[in-house]
């Protein structure tokens, strides 16, 4: 795929969690498309495996769990004796509405989104130096608390997630690491399987969100964010939703 977002990227080492799949699996082909060498982190390592094809590195890793989170990043970051960008992709989606919710859906979400998110980067940074950029996966429902698919336990997951790209940004900040979030709205990936597949819900969704959008786009946006184009943004979100936060 061509991408004029990302240009500037040819040569540089990136890491993309969640990259088996959707969003993350869409940046990672993305960036290799442009000439990057890209560290493919999912705990799906076939999948991992498929994205990384015979010129990346793929990499088994559950991002909720930080022995495992520490070992891969070492492995991602020595491959190529550093990283240039890190991708924080991986995440889970839960649709149990607000009373059924038990703490163990609740923390479970916290666990990959926002436990997940925060290990990676912390990770991830260690293997950076000046110049390096990372964007994290947020969600439109930061904004709105749900509604579409997702309830409001995925949805605080996902401020948080925004509110620690905030505090990443103000830590990393002055070691000239940039931190910036994605923040995309309705997209057709595994992720919103149950509503896709089922062809009512379907329609019920497409008549709400107005538009659904494709992985590929918001890997635009991320790959946008870690590019050398972005080189004066940093602490920011750019909503990708196809205008639903309009409507
Ligand atoms: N699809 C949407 O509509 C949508 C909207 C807003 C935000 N997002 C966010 O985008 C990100 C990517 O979602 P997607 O749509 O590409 O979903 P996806 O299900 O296609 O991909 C998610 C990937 O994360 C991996 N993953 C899940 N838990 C993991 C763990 N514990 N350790 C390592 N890897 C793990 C999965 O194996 C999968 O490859 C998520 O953070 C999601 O919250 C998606």
């Amino acid at each position: 795929m061509s991408s004029v977002s990302a240009a500037g990227m040819a040569g540089k080492r990136v890491a993309v969690t969640g990259a088996a799949s959707g969003i993350g699996a869409a940046t990672a082909k993305l960036l290799q498309a442009q000439g990057c060498r890209v560290a493919c982190l999912d705990r799906n390592l076939a999948g991992a495996r498929a994205t990384a094809g015979a010129d990346g590195l793929a990499v088994e890793v559950d991002v909720a769990d930080e022995p495992s989170v520490i070992r891969a990043f070492e492995q991602a970051g020595t491959a190529w004796q550093g990283l240039d960008a890190l991708v924080t992709a991986a995440g889970i989606i839960n649709t149990t509405s607000f009373f059924d919710t038990t703490v163990a859906e609740f923390r479970q979400l916290f666990d990959v989104n926002v436990i997940g998110s925060f290990l990676s980067v912390r990770e991830g940074a260690r293997y950076m130096q000046r110049g390096a950029r990372i964007c994290m996966v947020a969600s439109i429902s930061s904004y709105t608390g749900g509604g579409y698919v997702a309830r409001g336990a995925y949805a605080t997951s996902k401020g948080a997630v925004l509110t620690m790209m905030k505090g990443c940004a103000r830590e990393l900040g002055p070691k000239g690491i940039a931190v910036n979030a994605v923040a995309p709205g309705f997209i057709d990936t595994p992720f919103v399987a149950s509503a896709m597949s089922d062809p009512v819900r379907r329609k019920e969704v497409v008549a709400a969100v107005g538009q659904v959008g494709t992985a590929e786009q918001i890997a635009q946006c991320a790959a946008f964010l870690v590019s050398p184009a972005a080189d004066f943004v940093h602490g920011e979100t750019l909503i990708a939703d196809g205008g639903i936060l309009m409507r």
